[in-house]
Order: structure tokens, then C-alpha cells, then sequence
């Protein structure tokens, strides 16, 4: 398909500068594409040349055990499973910072935006959305639940907007970034907690009369994850979403001598057209509007100029969109 009309920064170009996950050199990058069908391949049935699609940063093939079992990002391309099979965009193919994209598993992928939804209005739900929704879901977060996010980046944001959404009646949102909080109680934080100010821990465990029900980690660091254990009431859910690089270590005393009855889950962003599709209800029934995410937009020539932006954190950069 022609890739652009928009996608999106991505931050692993920064993890490629911080060493935390690799990108294979010459790969071109970008996982969150909306476009518009250029030509499709044999075998693909119910699509038309012109429609317009949004693809997950996910893309399963749907036909393997991992797909038919559920777990669509562990994918493992027809056989059995893979460990972050589901992702290949910007990772073991080409990614959707270019004119056009191919996009692998067409007919499982494929989702067709309704009209009266923009382009803005649903690219940032091919990863970060997915992706903030599932620390959420993977966390199983009930009605009246506490939840604390550790940092609110573009997905810990969207950890926050999908613990509401799920019925948490508390959320607390932690950073250090003034905008990103502010932001935060915009998009419906109950508390935020600055952790350069306070002693986060201590303040949930406050605020929530001994720790909240579910953690969700959103950073990938041992300090955040440290802190979401700490944070945590005995037999509370740490639901984990950053990408982590060299060891993670498990204090004893964190993790209550292994015997605290704490449950850890982890996430890779979920994808395939159902996904999106669901996802692209919400906006359209107006139970989310991610927009105020999107903060910037340049055009794929500018490209470079952008990623400086996003790579200093300049001009309260949240997300930045390319087009042509
Ligand atoms: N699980 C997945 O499928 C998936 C998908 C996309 C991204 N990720 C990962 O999610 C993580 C977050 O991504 P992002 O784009 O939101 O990142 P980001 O860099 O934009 O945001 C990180 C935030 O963390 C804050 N922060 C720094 N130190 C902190 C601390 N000690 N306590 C609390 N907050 C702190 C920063 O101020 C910033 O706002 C990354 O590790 C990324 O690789 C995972
Ligand atoms: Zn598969």
C-alpha cells in the first residue's frame, strides 16, 4: 500500500542510540502506518485499490499456533511461535517511514478506516494506544481498582486513558516532566505524583491505604519496575510494557521474598485488524480521543529535522506525524 498518508515517529531510534533494543542497519523504521491501498497482492479478498487502511504495528500472520491461540504478537509466521514474531515492521522487514509499505499477511492486517474518522484520529492507535490499553487489560484492572502508572511517556499516558477506561476509580500517573503531567490530568489522571518531588512509593501506599491493585510499568527501567513492586499491595498485578535492556534484577525484599502472591505480566503491543478495528470504535464512539498526543507533524523530506525534535524532547513534542 502507499504508506503515507501519515506514520509516526518511533522512539527505538533513540533505544538504537541508547543501546536498548537494535535495528538492523539499512532497515528502514516506522510501525505505525495509516495508507492507502496501492495494489494488492493474490489471495487478498474484501479489499479494493483506494481504500483506506490503518495496520498495527503488530502484523500476524493469523494462521500460526501463536495466532490461532491468541497470542497474535508472539507470532510465528505459519508455524509455531516466536518470541515478538508479531513484529516486523522496522525490525526484521521494512518499516512505514516511506512512500510506500508492504505490508506482510495483507488479509489479516488490513483495516479499514471508517470514513468519518481522520487520519490523525487513528494512527496513534496502531501501537501506542494498543499498547498503553493492553498494560490495562494484561493487568486485568476491575472496577474500583487502584492503578499507578509508572511514567507518562506517549504509552504510559495511554496506560492511564485505558485504566479508566476499564473502570479503575483511581489513577496515578508518575513522571518528571512537567508538560507530560499536565497532560496526564488532562487526559483524566486522578493524582500525579512528581518523582523528582515526592517519595512515590510511600504516596501511593498513602493514597491507596496500603498499595495499589494493579502497577503498570511503562518506562523499562529497574527503578520504575522496582518502584511498581514496591507500590503494589500484597497479591497486586504488576503489568509491565517497557522494553528492558540488560539485566533486570528482583530485590527480595520488592518482591516479598518471592512469596507476596504479586503476579507480573508483560505485554508486546497487540495487533491485526480485529484489534484495530476495536480500537477504532472507541474513537468512533467517542470513548477516547487521542488527538492532543499528537503534537507535531513534518513531511517525510523533513524527516531528520524531526527526529532531532523528538530525540531532544524539544517544544513539548509528544508524537510526531509524517507525511508526504
Ligand atoms: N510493550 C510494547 O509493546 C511497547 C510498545 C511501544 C513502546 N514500548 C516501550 O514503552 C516504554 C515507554 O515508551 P514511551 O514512548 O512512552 O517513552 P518516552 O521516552 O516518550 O517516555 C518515557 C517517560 O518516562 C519518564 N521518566 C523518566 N524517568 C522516570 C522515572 N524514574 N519515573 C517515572 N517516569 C520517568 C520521562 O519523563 C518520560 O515522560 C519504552 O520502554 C518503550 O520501548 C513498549
Ligand atoms: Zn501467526
Amino acid at each position: 500500500m502507499r504508506a503515507i498518508p501519515i506514520t509516526l515517529l518511533w522512539r527505538c531510534p533513540n533505544l538504537r542510540f541508547r543501546g536498548e533494543h537494535p535495528v538492523k542497519p539499512g532497515l528502514i523504521i516506522g510501525h505505525e502506518p495509516v495508507g492507502v491501498v496501492e495494489e494488492l497482492g493474490p489471495g487478498v479478498t474484501g479489499y479494493n485499490v483506494g481504500d483506506r487502511v490503518l495496520v498495527g504495528a503488530i502484523t500476524p500472520c493469523g494462521q500460526c499456533r501463536a495466532c490461532l491461540s491468541g497470542q497474535l504478537s508472539q507470532c510465528g509466521h505459519g508455524v509455531g511461535y516466536e518470541a515478538l514474531g508479531g513484529w516486523r515492521f522496522g525490525n526484521t522487514i521494512n518499516g512505514a517511514q516511506a512512500e510506500y509499505l508492504l505490508i506482510p499477511h495483507a488479509q489479516a492486517n488490513l483495516a479499514k478506516i471508517p470514513d468519518e474518522l481522520t487520519d490523525e484520529q487513528v494512527v496513534l492507535l496502531a501501537d501506542i494506544a494498543s499498547t498503553g490499553f493492553s498494560g490495562a487489560e494484561s493487568g486485568g484492572v476491575k472496577i474500583g481498582d487502584s492503578v499507578v502508572v509508572y511514567a507518562q511517556g506517549p504509552i504510559g499516558l495511554c496506560a492511564t486513558v485505558g485504566a479508566r477506561l476499564m473502570g479503575a476509580s483511581l489513577v496515578i500517573g508518575i513522571d518528571g516532566d512537567e508538560n507530560r503531567l499536565r497532560i496526564a490530568r488532562e487526559l483524566g489522571t486522578d493524582v500525579v505524583l512528581d518523582y523528582r518531588e515526592v517519595d512515590t512509593v510511600a504516596e501511593v501506599k498513602r493514597l491507596t491505604g496500603g498499595g495499589a491493585d494493579v502497577a503498570i510499568e511503562a518506562l523499562g527501567t529497574q527503578e520504575t519496575f522496582e518502584n511498581c513492586l514496591r507500590a503494589l499491595r500484597p497479591g497486586g498485578v504488576l503489568s509491565s510494557l517497557g522494553v528492558y535492556s540488560g539485566k533486570l534484577q528482583m530485590p527480595y525484599d520488592a518482591f516479598a521474598a518471592g512469596i507476596g502472591d504479586y503476579r507480573i505480566v508483560t505485554t508486546l503491543c497487540p495487533g491485526g485488524k480485529e484489534r484495530m478495528r476495536r480500537l477504532m470504535e472507541m474513537v468512533r464512539h467517542k470513548r477516547v480521543d487521542l488527538t492532543p498526543l499528537l503534537t507535531h507533524t513534518f513531511t517525510l523530506g523533513q524527516i531528520a529535522e524531526a527526529y532531532e525534535l523528538f530525540g531532544e524532547r524539544r517544544d513539548g513534542v509528544m508524537k510526531v506525524a509524517i507525511k508526504p
